[in-house]
């Protein structure tokens, strides 16, 4: 695959949680257009992504086409416009014989497709496993890994397959990023439909996969993928804040699917958040740990470049959650990293990245968390 369109998580927009299959280029246009406007390109979001529904039928050589509906211009000249202004255009197939919303697969047009692709100047693909029938997960995802390198323009190639085959454990020298569960949900605790086809909320998606520690599998190049993001989705802003603040601290690509051409501030105010970003984009590259998992109150821990830290306390539940934290109480080890932090013997100074508050750890840090929200804080050791 290439190396370095992933160091740290990818940011981008993708039109399938507001959008499903009503794509055209009008919208993708001015997708572009309020990406540069609400100031999303310059806090670091970079792919305008397509995901089903574009597509037309093969042509008599098997070349993939556009919808001439609703892509009158063709896929070239969105991408020119898309890169006109100092953004990156992703696109969406699958593996199988159909897309999981029934278009045109990649099976057996891999090298063909990933040609096209180039031509048309994408930069990033998303590759689903719907309709993929018996064939092997590592074969087909390497064959479309070894296309879109011989087809020789950098295209980030992002692994849709819900974590029923283990990607982690395979897709690190294919993709830039795996899928680890199935289709989220703009909803807090919700589940719907079953295996793959459920659709989860945060917490359905954060416990998941729980057991496993995922976090080993993902560095700088490789991430775990928890889904593209419902934030301005119709969830609320405490809900949205612990949504994008875990999605950051896991080291998850940053892919907005709100319509972004009519967001409120709110909405855009977390999306837009710098200091919550720069924990995704660490160059560190390392996913948060839960660090402790009581009830209601989940903390997660992230090893920061420079000594850094990032503490994320997290109420799950419905009620104000009050909490005291004891600093020198509360050892910190991390068995991936063999970092540590003895709090008896180290004086670090805490910043709030939601409200700005400042603090250090000599003193306990006592918390009103509201229902469903988060507090996240950024240590800096004291030299
Ligand atoms: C699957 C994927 C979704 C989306 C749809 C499109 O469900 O997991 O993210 O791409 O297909 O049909």
């Amino acid at each position: 695959k290439f190396d370095g369109l992933a160091d740290t998580p990818a940011m981008g927009w993708n039109s399938w949680n507001t959008f499903d299959c009503d794509v055209d280029e009008t919208m993708i246009r001015e997708m572009a257009d309020a990406m540069v406007e609400t100031g999303m390109r310059d806090a670091g979001y970079t792919y305008i992504n397509i995901d089903d529904c574009w597509h037309g039928e093969r042509d008599a050589a098997g070349k993939i086409q556009v919808s001439k509906a609703h892509f009158p211009s063709g896929m070239k000249a969105l991408a020119d416009y898309v890169h006109s202004k100092g953004l990156k255009l992703g696109i969406y197939s699958d593996a199988g014989n159909t897309t999981c919303a029934g278009r045109p697969g990649s099976r057996g047009h891999e090298y063909q497709d990933a040609q096209t692709y180039a031509e048309w100047g994408i930069d990033y693909l998303k590759y689903d496993w719907c309709d993929t029938e018996n064939i092997n997960p590592i074969g087909a995802y390497t064959t479309m890994r070894d296309a879109l390198y011989k087809a020789g323009r950098p295209i980030l190639f992002s692994i849709c397959e819900w974590g029923d085959n283990q990607p982690w454990a395979w897709a690190k020298d294919i993709g830039h990023s795996w899928r680890a569960t199935g289709d989220i949900y703009p909803c807090w605790d919700c589940a719907y439909g079953w295996g793959s086809w459920q659709s989860l909320g945060v917490l359905k998606i954060l416990d998941i996969r729980k057991d496993l520690r995922l976090r080993q599998y993902a560095g700088p190049g490789h991430w775990n993928d928890y889904d593209m993001m419902e934030v301005g989705n119709g969830m609320s802003e405490a809900e949205d804040r612990s949504h994008f603040s875990l999605w950051a601290m896991l080291n998850s690509p940053l892919i907005a699917g709100n319509d972004l051409r009519n967001m409120s501030e709110t909405t855009r105010k977390i999306l837009t958040n710098k200091d919550i970003i720069a924990l995704n984009q660490d160059p560190a590259g390392v996913e948060a740990m839960r660090y402790i998992d009581a009830g209601d109150l989940n903390v997660f821990l992230k090893p920061l470049a420079n000594g850094e830290w990032a503490f994320l306390f997290l109420n799950r539940g419905d009620e104000v959650l009050n909490y005291t934290h004891d600093w020198p109480f509360n050892l910190v080890k991390d068995d991936l990293t063999g970092r540590s932090i003895d709090f008896n013997r180290e004086i670090f100074t805490w910043r709030d990245l939601w409200t700005g508050d400042k603090g250090d750890t000599k003193r306990n840090l006592k918390l009103a968390i509201p229902p469903h929200d988060v507090v996240v804080l950024r240590l800096t050791p004291v030299k």
